[in-house]
């Protein structure tokens, strides 16, 4: 299946190089789950996926069916405030779950990427706040030489150098998001 892409170029043009290819995005979601049917096998609490909006919609529902221990699944939204391609460190909740009451809720945050770190900090300590049993986050790709607070993931997908990427739920602009692989985008499509 061709995927038109945004700005109507080819895949070399826009792309600059596949970066995650879907056979690895599959294998990655595989591991993961796995190691949290293995984490989460004993719990009498409730576990509750926290997507969050939207760039981690794709790797959520992924990951999610395969994930076999009894779980919830909420939505939050958060926005980073980007100038072009690099966040800006302003953290502000756009839309919460649905739930108040965490306080038997063990919390997975799943996102899409980390880069200097600040949503998913303040993420975490928000959910904590509010009385959470315990909270832990998942990513798919981390960029750890971008980092800027003190925060590991629980659950890692893979690093990935300084690069600003797209695909697989990542967007630039808004576009991009549908692409089944995780790739480079060329600096001309930003930097124009
Ligand atoms: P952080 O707060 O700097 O860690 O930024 C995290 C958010 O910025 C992610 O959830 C993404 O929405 C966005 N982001 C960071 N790097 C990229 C990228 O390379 N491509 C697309 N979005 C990105
Ligand atoms: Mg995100």
């Amino acid at each position: 299946m061709a995927i038109r892409l945004p700005l109507g170029g080819t895949m070399t043009e826009e792309i600059a190089r596949v970066l995650v290819s879907k056979e690895e995005i599959d294998s990655i979601c595989t591991r993961i789950a796995a190691q949290i049917n293995k984490d989460y096998a004993d719990s009498d609490k409730r576990l509750v996926i926290v997507c969050v909006l939207k760039g981690s919609m794709i790797f959520t529902s992924d990951l999610m069916r395969r994930i076999t221990v009894p779980m919830e699944l909420e939505c939050m939204k958060v926005a980073s405030y980007f100038s072009s391609t690099k966040s800006s460190g302003e953290v502000k909740l756009q839309l919460d779950m649905a739930r108040s009451d965490l306080t038997d809720c063990d919390l997975l945050i799943v996102e899409d990427i980390i880069d200097s770190g600040r949503t998913l900090y303040s993420l975490i300590n928000q959910l904590r706040e509010r009385g959470a049993r315990s909270v832990r986050c998942c990513t798919l790709l981390d960029k750890p030489s971008r980092r800027v607070v003190d925060l590991t993931p629980d659950y890692i997908g893979r690093e990935i150098p300084d690069e600003f990427v797209v695909g697989y739920g990542l967007d630039y602009d808004e576009k991009y998001r549908e692409l089944p692989y995780v790739g480079i985008l060329s600096p001309w499509v930003y930097e124009k």
